[in-house]
């Protein structure tokens, strides 16, 4: 039988359909701002998809695109100005930054009450304590897409494979905080496919095309496919393809596609966060 395909864009349309009537009730509309330093293509083409978005749903949203030479001091500045005006709710650089700027000092400098992308140690901190206030909108937008199919998370076996600070570490804490039994794998575990054949939830992030094959897939599981993989054919045609080998659809019961499933619910879930921040803001 094949699994059940979990396709993003309609319930990101949910998800922001919620987020923009909860904007119309603020007293101004939210206001997004962008940062990002470089040209890098995926970052271009993942900043412009952020901010037309937003257009979209109605917030208001600026992108500064700063020059790969920019210091850190200098992308510092600008941070410090956008925390100062109360104008500006969310504040998002964008990731990787080059070489010159410590992406930790960055993340540190963002007010946490802007930190629409959840990186700021405090808001991991309270993640991890089980005290969520802003969360990084990719794993915050699976398991918005778990709930919306009804998978249920409490009790279950989750594994993620992977543990970035992007997706793997914060997914494993929402996880957690909705009372999963979770276990996060990496490029260091010991025979992966017994341990991703014991979830129920399996949660693909590493970063690495067709990864997890039909063996390692418990029969019904739910599957989760968090890469982006930029590939090129013999014929020389780039595409995208994700952490987890099609043929994985004969064995799990629900599947997301790459791409359109998780990459539309990480945009629709910075428009909510974005959204969140103005409410703690005018609260
Ligand atoms: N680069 C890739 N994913 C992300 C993300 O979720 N947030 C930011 N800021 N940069 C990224």
């Amino acid at each position: 039988m094949k699994a059940q395909i979990l396709a993003g864009p309609p319930v990101a349309a949910a998800l922001l359909a919620d987020a923009a009537a909860r904007a119309s009730r603020l007293p101004a509309l939210p206001h997004l701002v962008i940062v990002r330093v470089g040209d890098d293509p995926a970052s271009v083409s993942y900043v412009r998809g952020k901010a037309r978005k937003a257009g979209e749903v109605g917030l208001r949203n600026t992108v500064h695109a700063l020059p790969e030479a920019t210091s850190q001091a200098e992308l510092l500045a600008l941070i410090d100005t956008l925390n100062r005006d109360d104008d500006v709710n969310g504040i998002l650089v964008q990731l990787p930054l080059p070489a010159q700027i410590a992406e930790a000092a960055v993340l540190h400098a963002i007010d946490p009450r802007k930190d629409v992308d959840g990186f700021h140690p405090l808001n991991v901190g309270e993640l991890w304590a089980g005290r969520p206030a802003l969360t990084p909108c990719t794993p915050a937008g699976i398991m918005y897409l778990l709930a919306h199919h009804g998978v249920q998370v409490a009790g279950a076996r989750a594994v993620i494979v992977g543990r970035s600070h992007l997706v793997g570490r914060p997914l494993a804490a929402l996880l957690l905080n909705a009372d999963a039994t979770v276990t996060v794998a990496h490029s260091r575990t010991c025979d992966l496919g017994a341990v991703t054949r014991e979830a129920d939830i399996l949660i693909a992030a590493a970063g690495c095309p067709g990864l997890i094959t039909p063996e390692m897939v418990k029969p019904g599981a739910t599957v989760i496919d968090v890469g982006i993989n930029r590939v090129v054919s013999i014929e020389g045609k780039g595409h995208l393809v994700g952490d987890v080998h099609p043929d994985v659809a004969d064995v799990a019961g629900m599947l997301t596609p790459v791409p359109g499933g998780v990459g539309p619910m990480t945009v629709a879930q910075l428009l909510a966060n974005t959204v969140r921040a103005a409410e703690l803001q005018h609260a």
